[in-house]
């Protein structure tokens, strides 16, 4: 598992970040199945509630190349502990079983399973044959 590769596409995405409301830089990046990486960075809005974070960037633009199978993702931001998806972002990433999640910030990170992120979200509307 290349985080390094990861984590630097993260970094770089969060350059791109449209933030000015919150004036909050978050990059993701996502590892795909067949080795290529796709980027997001947070886009925000004037009505606040439009905002996309940087993970559902990045998924999109991956979905949008038509990828849909992914290893895992890095998040970064320049918090003080690393930063964490949001609940939207979570079951989005849950939506296409991006198992690893790597939470990042200047210093440290942080390697969760998605399922702790979002515990049971496979069952119920989720729970479909593989
Ligand atoms: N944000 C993300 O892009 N990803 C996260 O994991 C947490 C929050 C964005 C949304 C908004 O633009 C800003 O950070 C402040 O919440």
């Amino acid at each position: 598992m290349d985080w390094e590769k990861l984590v630097q596409a993260a970094w770089e995405a969060r350059e791109n970040a449209y933030s000015p409301y919150s004036n909050f830089q978050v990059g993701a990046a996502l590892l795909a199945e067949d080795g290529r990486v796709f980027s997001g960075c947070n886009v925000e809005n004037i009505s606040y509630g439009l905002t996309n974070c940087a993970e559902r960037v990045a998924i999109g633009a991956a979905v949008a190349a038509g990828v849909r199978r992914f290893v895992a993702v890095a998040v970064v931001a320049d918090t003080a502990v690393p930063i964490s998806p949001c609940g939207a972002c979570r079951q989005v990433l849950a939506e296409f079983s991006v198992k690893r999640v790597l939470l990042v910030n200047r210093t440290e990170r942080v390697e969760f399973c998605l399922d702790d992120l979002l515990p049971r979200a496979s069952t119920g509307i989720l729970d479909r044959p593989e």
